[in-house]
C-alpha cells in the first residue's frame, strides 16, 4: 500500500494511537522519515487489529530483538503487540520502500513459525560496491552478464530476499548480508510483479520458517 499518514488525533506531532515507545522514536526522526516510520506502524497496528477483530487501541506495542529483549518499551525488531496483557496469535512482518508498505502476517502462527517480508525499489540499488557488501560470490556471478535494467531488478529481488529471510529469522542486519546465500531457499517466495498492489517494477519476498524452526 503507499504510505499515508496523519491518521487521529496527535500528540507532538505523531499520532497519539502509536504507543509510548513508538511515539518516543518517531520524536528523534527528521520530518520525512518520521511520516514514513508513523505510516508503516499506524498501517501495521491497523492491519493487526483487523486480522484480530479488535479496535487498533486496544493494542499494545510488544517487538522484539535479539539483543534487547521483547516488550512495549522496546521501539525495533521484530513487530508484535499484546492485547489485555497477551501476546496476540499473529507472526507480523512490515517493510517499507520508496513510499510503499508492505506487511505480512500468519494468524495463529504454531510454534516457532516466523515471518518476514521485504519490498525493494530497483533504483535504490544502484550504487558501486552494492554486489560486494550485499551478495555472496554464488548470487555475485548469478548476476554476471545482466544489461543494466536486469541487473537492478535482479539485485532488488536478491535483497528483497535476503532482507525477508534476515526479518524471518530475527538477526537483521546484525548478520553480513554478504554471507547469506539466498538463491535456493524454499522458506522464500518471490512475490509476482504487481503482486500485493505493489508497483511493477519493484521486488518483494515473503520468508516463512517452518513450524518448530527458527
Ligand atoms: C531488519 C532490517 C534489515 C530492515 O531494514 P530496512 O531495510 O531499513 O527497513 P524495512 O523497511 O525493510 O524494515 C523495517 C522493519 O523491519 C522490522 N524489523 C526490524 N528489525 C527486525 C528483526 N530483527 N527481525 C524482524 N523484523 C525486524 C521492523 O518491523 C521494522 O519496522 P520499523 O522501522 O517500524 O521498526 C534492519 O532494520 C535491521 O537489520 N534491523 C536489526 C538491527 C539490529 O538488530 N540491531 C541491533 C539493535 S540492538
Amino acid at each position: 500500500m503507499p504510505e499515508r499518514s496523519g491518521h487521529g488525533p496527535t500528540a507532538g506531532g505523531v499520532p497519539a494511537l502509536l504507543g509510548p515507545a513508538e511515539r518516543e522514536r518517531a520524536a528523534a526522526l527528521a520530518p520525512g522519515p518520521r511520516a514514513a516510520f508513523v505510516a508503516g506502524r499506524l498501517a501495521l497496528r491497523a492491519f493487526a487489529a483487523d486480522l484480530l477483530d479488535v479496535p487498533a487501541s486496544e493494542l499494545t506495542t510488544n517487538f522484539s530483538c535479539l539483543r534487547c529483549g521483547t516488550g512495549p518499551e522496546l521501539s525495533h525488531g521484530r513487530p508484535g503487540y499484546t492485547l489485555r496483557g497477551k501476546p496476540v496469535p499473529l507472526a507480523l512482518s512490515l517493510a517499507r520502500s520508496s513510499g510503499w508498505i508492505l506487511l505480512g502476517a500468519v494468524v495463529e502462527p504454531p510454534a516457532g513459525v516466523t515471518i518476514g517480508v521485504d519490498l525493494e525499489d530497483p533504483a535504490r540499488l544502484d550504487f558501486d560496491g552494492f554486489d560486494a557488501l550485499a551478495l555472496t560470490r554464488d548470487e555475485r556471478a548469478a548476476l554476471a552478464g545482466l544489461s543494466a535494467q536486469a541487473l537492478m531488478q535482479e539485485r532488488a529481488r536478491l535483497w528483497a530476499r535476503k532482507e525477508a529471510w534476515l526479518k524471518m529469522t530475527g538477526e537483521g542486519l546484525v548478520t553480513a548480508p554478504n554471507t547469506v546465500d539466498v538463491l535456493h531457499r524454499a522458506e522464500i517466495r518471490d512475490l509476482a510483479a504487481g503482486e500485493a498492489g505493489l508497483p511493477p517494477n519493484f521486488r518483494a519476498a515473503v520468508a516463512l520458517s517452518a513450524a518448530g524452526g527458527a
